[in-house]
């Protein structure tokens, strides 16, 4: 049956969603698949029952498309979809809640304040110690987020994540290594890809740098000895599973310099899928050709 590639979006991020969408759409079309765009501004999400569509290939990032939102509008009309369920999506949109979560099953995640002001902004600083980071909770792509040392840096870094959302978090930065942990399955049969380290010129690894820089390097192998990577894997295959994730998802995770220890910052649970994309790296380190990984994704769509 029909495809729709749920792409674009009302976020934040809307257009990086629309570079991840436009990726599958082109991939799933070359391999045969009757897929279609659909974009949700502009669109009513009814519109998929009517014009007959069988399956849904969620490629929207941020709020209304990777929270659980969209997940749900698609059970109700009974159309299944890829990726994480309902409560997974939310779970993981909210950093917040997935930290809690983390750290109530002794996963190791860099500690946190939740803020509501500038002035606890401050406070969060002096408790955590400099540097921090300063971020809205239900965001992505880093939009919104601040990396501050100074008390004088506190109520921009506050007001400017506000603006994205009323949730804030402060987090105590972790210097390292930065590395990213793709996961593909469900249940007992999860498969952590190879890690993928991210090396920016600066150490900024921030929008710019994400989708649009070729500056940025990423080193799959990592380089990390294999004990390392495989324990960071089993982290990230934890992180996945306690969040209750199904289809695939993408986890972000700082090494301490010092102590070699990993922390998750992140699962982000509609990865994406530009031509500067993690996810669609990692499986190519392992034979997964974009298009076989478009094609398996699809096929674990579900309800
Ligand atoms: N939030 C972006 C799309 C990512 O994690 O890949
Ligand atoms: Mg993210």
């Amino acid at each position: 049956g029909k495809v729709a590639v749920l792409l674009g979006g009302f976020s934040a991020e809307r257009e990086v969603s629309l570079m991840s969408g436009q990726g599958v759409l082109a991939a799933l079309q070359r391999s045969g698949v009757d897929a279609h765009a659909f974009d949700l501004a502009g669109h009513e999400l009814s519109e998929l029952k009517r014009a007959g569509f069988a399956r849904a290939f969620i490629a929207l990032h941020g709020r209304f498309g990777e929270d659980g939102t969209v997940q749900g509008a698609l059970e109700l009309m009974g159309i299944p979809y890829t990726g994480p369920g309902v409560l997974a999506s939310s779970l993981s949109m909210d950093k917040l809640m997935s930290k809690r979560l983390w750290r109530a099953e002794g996963l190791s995640t860099p500690n946190w304040r939740q803020v509501r002001s500038a002035a606890q902004t401050e406070a969060a600083l002096a408790a955590l110690g400099a540097p921090m980071i300063v971020k809205p909770a239900r965001e992505g792509s880093t939009i919104g987020l601040s990396k501050i040392s100074h008390p004088s840096e506190c109520a921009a870094a506050y007001a400017l994540a506000a603006r994205c959302d009323p949730e804030v978090l402060c987090e105590q930065y972790i210097a390292g290594d930065e590395v990213t942990v793709a996961l593909l399955g469900q249940g007992e049969a999860v498969q952590a890809l190879p890690l993928i380290r991210i090396v920016v010129p600066g150490g900024n690894y921030d929008y710019e740098h994400k989708y649009f820089s070729d500056e940025t390097q990423y080193l799959v192998p990592s380089g990390l000895p294999a004990a390392e990577e495989a324990a960071i894997q089993q982290l990230a295959v934890q992180a996945y599973q306690s969040l209750d994730c199904r289809g695939w998802s993408r986890v972000d995770v700082m090494i301490d310099a010092a102590s070699r220890r990993p922390y998750l910052l992140e699962l982000n649970s509609s990865p994406g899928m530009t031509g500067h994309s993690l996810v669609p790296m990692a499986a190519q380190a392992v034979g997964i050709s974009y298009e076989a990984l478009c094609l398996q994704l699809l096929a674990s769509a579900s309800l």
